[in-house]
């Protein structure tokens, strides 16, 4: 069955990873922003207070690829591909500098009417997403991130201003990127440093229950703004957690560790917190603080859609002797699983993955899905102008068919946005050297380069696979 006519292909990036000035036109420090590259920036996610003090020679996201200069000539080269769709982020702290102002910056503002229009001069639909890793740092520094519930009332505030001021040019929304990063890079996914001595459970549930009543309140906002016209998403980091082995335990396991993944969606497509929450948060330890009426919002506000990123499924075991030989993913490690290739970051490679991902996903919540992530980072070589990727193609057409094949299964799918559609910081390693795009950017791990464009051999690739509706792969 081919793709519905109107299927959204396109490409994704967020504003921390791509657009630079980050000090420009009035833009606050983004939590994202104290951050360097290289084997330091784990350590400094992992120890925000010590990465807080500390001088880095080179701050990957303060230049980025300056995508805030060159959104125009970047925008004609995706419309050139036939992108119908384009995901991006709008960056808190250029909207509210510290964050908990009363009154936007205008400046920032206009950015983005002059973004979201320049998309609309091809046809492109943005696809916005409110929070992408870009906290004001401020609201870090002086309310401790999302454990504080005074963050609900200023991202509502945000979203308001926002979701008015473009009501006319954006029609998709997502609510949080990768919601459940939270549990795994908690600064990152809510500007929260957690002291040794915390139940860190405690704190990242808590600041999680925040994210979910301010999630609501902007689908409400939403709602009232611009009622059905507004298609409003919440985005899950997935990829299935198969079991190491038939064992029943390990079975038990994968069980928990999904729950743990789609606890967040659980919550944002159905309205309330799952029956297993009760025992998982006593296990822990998790005593959670709610208002009233939050549970009310909850259940009135869900979500129309659910969009995900995936990049690879997940191994996990009840043994724990296994975990000595664990590998890296996109932020969770998971077991070597001894079927797949790897990519050169170490994550793991797993078309079919994707369909059990999005099969497992569509019975669960019955809602479309969005895939707003999804590509291979690898190192390129730029030669003769251009780069001859052909490992990015292989991944994404292997990639591909397993998505028209669960769509043929019965999945209702919106659209295909594939990740870093041109090169940008890595967020996880803050490195240039790990490109996902179908243009290549100038830029070395250090900032050094012209920031010059060049398409890669995976830019035709693409722009036939739209042209075809991914009937030519
Ligand atoms: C997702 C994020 O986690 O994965 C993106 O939403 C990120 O921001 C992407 O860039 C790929 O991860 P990385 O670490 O390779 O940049």
């Amino acid at each position: 069955m081919p793709l519905q006519k109107d299927f959204l292909w396109g490409g994704a990036i967020a504003a921390n990873q791509a657009e630079g000035a980050y000090k420009e036109d009035g833009k606050g420090m983004a939590l994202v922003d104290v951050l360097p590259s290289g084997k330091q920036r784990w350590d400094a996610l992992a120890n925000p207070n010590k990465a807080l003090n500390t001088t880095y020679d080179h701050y990957p996201s303060h230049e980025a690829i300056d995508f805030y200069h060159t959104y125009k000539e970047d925008i004609k080269l995706f419309a050139e591909m036939g992108f119908k769709v384009f995901r991006t982020s709008i960056s808190w702290p250029r909207i509210f500098p510290k964050g908990d102002e009363t009154e936007p910056n205008e400046a920032g503002l206009k950015f983005y009417d002059d973004l979201f229009a320049e998309c609309q001069k091809y046809g492109i639909e943005p696809l916005v997403t409110l929070n992408h890793f870009d906290t004001p740092l401020y609201l870090t520094t002086e309310y401790g991130g999302w454990r504080n519930r005074k963050l609900i009332g200023f991202y509502e505030r945000y979203a308001k201003v926002v979701l008015e001021r473009y009501k006319d040019k954006v029609k998709y929304w997502l609510t949080f990127n990768e919601i459940n990063m939270l549990l795994h890079i908690p600064f990152f996914g809510g500007g929260l440093m957690i002291g040794e001595d915390e139940n860190a459970d405690q704190v990242k549930f808590q600041a999680a229950h925040h994210q979910l009543v301010a999630s609501s309140l902007a689908t409400k906002a939403a709602k009232e703004i611009n009622g059905e016209d507004f298609m409003i998403g919440c985005m899950l980091a997935a990829g299935e957690v198969y079991p190491y082995s038939c064992h029943p335990e390990d079975m038990m396991k994968a069980v928990h560790d999904n729950r743990k993944q789609y606890f967040f969606i659980d919550v944002q497509s159905r309205g309330e917190y799952p029956s297993y929450t009760n025992r998982m948060f006593k296990e822990l330890g998790v005593d959670l603080e709610m208002e009233q009426g939050d549970g009310e919002l909850l259940k009135q506000y869900t979500v129309d859609f659910i969009s995900f990123s995936y990049y690879s499924s997940r191994l996990t075991s009840a043994d724990p002797e296994k975990y000595k030989d664990d590998t890296a993913g996109n932020a969770f490690k998971s077991l070597k699983n001894p079927h797949l290739e790897a990519s050169e970051w170490g994550w793991q490679i797993d078309p079919v993955g994707l369909r059990v991902t999005m099969n497992n996903m569509y019975d669960r919540y019955q809602k479309p899905l969005f895939i707003v992530e999804n590509g291979l980072g690898a190192v390129d070589e730029l030669k003769d102008g251009t780069v001859e990727d052909d490992y990015r193609i292989d991944y994404m057409r292997e990639h591909l068919k397993q998505m028209i094949e669960a769509v043929d299964d019965g999945v209702e799918l919106l659209g295909y946005t594939s990740w870093g559609c041109i090169d940008l910081v890595s967020a996880g390693t803050g490195e240039m050297k790990k490109r996902y795009g179908f243009i290549y950017v100038d830029r070395d791990n250090e900032g050094n380069g012209t920031g010059k464009r060049y398409k890669k051999k995976s830019f035709d690739w693409y722009k036939k696979v739209i042209e075809t509706n991914g009937e030519q792969l």
